[in-house]
């Protein structure tokens, strides 16, 4: 079958995360080692709305492997949200002559996709970036390895200041609605408590916990705290509730907000989305569309945007009981 996809395009989209630089390096020279022309549109849907193109060979990609954030921008598009804003993107692409297009981003970004596939029969092809790791179907997001390291990184340093006070500090992680990133790097730095939206294990349950601790001995705790926690509390009014029922301990609340979108990407994110941009690419040619790659037990997937968008990815239990064990 003669292949029809001659150019195509990428860009990223929705919140970004470390790693996203190196998937648009990846589908960029995927193209150039196929003889395709690439296009690279910066701003997201908005971009390809206004026409921001750029031409793009291998070349055009270097030194970005290592950078976090998107050399392309992103953008949140409310334009793209309707059919003028998706016909005005579709004029742009056919006037340019593009095929097809890779999105870099999370699961509002792929739903865009679908549906301007659905309206313009226009191939397209998901690449999951977002430091949140909630999209169903692949075992991991670009920037998810790399935010939860930021993340731990943080709390070793939190960590020092609360045990020369002896203190107790109540830190604030992103995810949106999902525990991933609190659960792994609270494992991972050993915090005391781990407050997810998955699990609403109320009020009482930290007090005892937090007295357990001050019993075993321990003079300092760090109880991290996903955003989308539903404890009813948000981390300053955390703090004002445990000083008033446990005036025994000293409190403090640190935030860690949008560095954790920033930084150098680790290497398991840069292999992850050099992997991910070739098998996109290659999806494309083969004819396939409305698919995001994805990762399983190591092995590249192509999974329906259908499938990816429906729900967030379920809390890993099994980590749950290691977290439990480890605050004994
Ligand atoms: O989806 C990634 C993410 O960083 C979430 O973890 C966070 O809640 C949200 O984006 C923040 O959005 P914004 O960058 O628009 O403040």
């Amino acid at each position: 079958m003669t292949n029809k996809i001659k150019k195509i395009a990428v860009f990223t989209s929705g919140g970004d995360s470390p790693g996203m630089n190196a998937a648009i390096r990846s589908v960029v020279r995927t193209c150039a080692f196929l003889k395709l022309e690439c296009v690279a549109i910066y701003r997201g849907y908005q971009g390809m709305i206004d026409g921001d193109f750029k031409n793009m060979d291998a070349r055009s990609v270097n030194n970005i492997i290592n950078k976090g954030g998107t050399v392309l921008k992103s953008a949140r598009c409310e334009d793209f949200r309707t059919k003028e804003g998706r016909q005005k993107a579709y004029d742009q692409l056919r006037a340019n002559n593009i095929d097809a297009f890779v999105v870099i981003g999370g699961n509002g970004s792929f739903a865009g996709a679908q549906l301007f596939n659905e309206e313009f029969d226009f191939p397209v092809m998901g690449i999951p970036g977002t430091i949140d790791n909630d999209i169903i179907g692949t075992s991991f997001t670009i920037g998810f390895d790399t935010a939860i390291n930021t993340v731990v990184e943080a709390i070793d340093k939190i960590r020092d200041t609360a045990s020369s006070h002896n203190r107790l500090f109540f830190v604030e992680v992103m995810g949106r609605d999902v525990g991933h990133i609190a659960l792994n790097a609270g494992v991972g730095a050993g915090a005391e408590e781990i407050l997810i939206p998955e699990q609403n294990l109320g009020l009482e349950r930290l007090l005892d916990s937090l007295k357990r601790s001050k019993k075993s001995g321990k003079s300092s705790s760090i109880v991290i705290v996903a955003e989308g926690d539903k404890i009813g509390k948000n981390v300053f009014q955390l703090k004002e509730y445990v000083e008033e029922h446990l005036p025994i301990y000293d409190v403090r609340v640190s935030v860690l907000g949008h560095m954790q979108r920033g930084g150098n990407p680790t290497c398991f994110d840069r292999v992850l989305a050099s992997r991910m941009g070739v098998r996109a690419v290659e999806a494309l040619i083969e004819g396939k569309t409305n698919y995001m790659v994805g990762v399983r037990d190591t092995k590249l997937v192509l999974v329906p945007i259908s499938e990816a968008i429906k729900e967030h990815t379920k809390i890993n239990t099994e980590l749950i009981k290691v977290s439990d064990i480890m605050t004994t």
